[in-house]
């Protein structure tokens, strides 16, 4: 494209429209009063990972197995924590190019912020646990330390073809879809955080725990003043998109919040048992992953959340047998559906 521009200031007075969408509002529309209310909350509750009681914190009271199974967990986090900043940021371009509500806007900001705060807390705590700055590179100490680096190759490997489908996806749907996909992963995110800091033993991470869960609250408290804005006028047509997304994001944010589902992830068949095996060893240090029946209970519990919003607003709610949840059969997701985040 060439960067000549051909002058008209010289024989016209006043410019022609922008064409739109353009990405420069100059314009502050005021928004939900909620949506000040909860940018208050997160201009007053930024926090920076590294300055957490790190001193505390003291990894050689840990078996070798002990920390790889805890560095591994912080890692399949941040399979999904590093790739929530650009996700958020590309939305957040999204709202200056809708002329979003200058607090929509806001808003987008400080989810944008928040998850790279989270992902702070990732590197910091590999490292901490690990002695060394990431886990691919890093040289496993124990057998399960090898399997678990497996794992954390193919966990790579998948987040690669999400973020290919992400960016696929985006530009096709609106903002209205996008935030049913985020609600849900923010519900279950809030609730396993709090559970998490409630039962942790080790002390900053307990902290980090309770200040990621109540950053997850108020992106959750977003969405949902973002649906009660746009929901009551949403066309009809798009509520199948909305049914399927939701199914979509079952799908991928299982692998964390309960196990990865075969439908959407593409695992090696060791894989589940080595993170079982990993998860038991990290909860006996008293790293307070739930188990199975807990993590099937909290996804069960934010899935109903979830349908309890959309039925509010007529949208069809996908079956999840997976958590025992009847609802419209969605088969036909696909890879590049896949938008939902943590
Ligand atoms: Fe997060
Ligand atoms: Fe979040």
């Amino acid at each position: 494209m060439s960067a000549h521009h051909e002058k008209i200031a010289h024989l016209q007075e006043y410019p022609p429209q922008t064409p739109q969408p353009n990405i420069y509002p100059l314009g502050w529309p005021a928004g939900p009063g909620k949506l000040e209310e909860i940018w208050a909350s997160a201009q007053k509750e930024l926090w920076d990972p590294a300055k957490l009681a790190w001193t505390t914190f003291n990894p050689a009271k840990y078996t070798w197995e002990q920390r790889e199974a805890i560095g591994y967990w912080w890692t399949l986090l941040s399979v999904f924590d590093a790739s929530a900043p650009p996700v958020f940021a590309t939305a957040f371009v999204k709202t200056y190019e809708n002329h979003e509500d200058d607090v929509v806007r806001r808003c987008f900001l400080s989810v944008t912020r928040d998850e790279q705060v989270h992902e702070q807390m990732c590197r910091l705590s590999v490292a901490a646990v690990l002695e060394h700055e990431d886990p691919l590179t890093y040289q496993p100490r124990t057998e399960l330390g090898l399997r678990l680096q497996k794992n954390v190759r193919w966990l790579f490997y998948n987040g690669g073809r999400y973020w290919e489908a992400y960016k696929h996806a985006v530009p096709n749907y609106d903002l209205a879809v996008l935030f049913s996909s985020f609600l849900m992963g923010e519900i279950a995110a809030a609730t396993i955080f709090h559970q998490m800091a409630a039962r942790c033993t080790e002390p900053v991470f307990q902290e980090a725990f309770r200040r990621i869960g109540r950053d997850e609250g108020r992106h959750m408290g977003i969405c949902m003043a973002l649906m009660e804005r746009d929901y009551p006028r949403l066309d009809v047509s798009r509520h199948a998109l909305i049914t399927k997304q939701i199914r979509a994001g079952y799908l991928f944010l299982s692998a964390v919040l309960f196990e990865p589902p075969a439908e959407f992830w593409d695992l090696p068949e060791d894989f589940i048992g080595t993170q079982r095996e990993a998860e038991q060893i990290a909860r006996q240090a008293g790293f307070a992953i739930p188990d199975y029946e807990e993590k099937r209970e909290n996804w069960r519990r934010a899935m109903l959340n979830l349908k309890g919003v959309l039925d509010r607003y007529g949208i069809p709610f996908p079956a999840i047998p997976e958590v025992g949840i009847t609802g419209e059969e969605v088969t036909d997701v696909d890879l590049k559906d896949v938008v939902p985040v943590f």
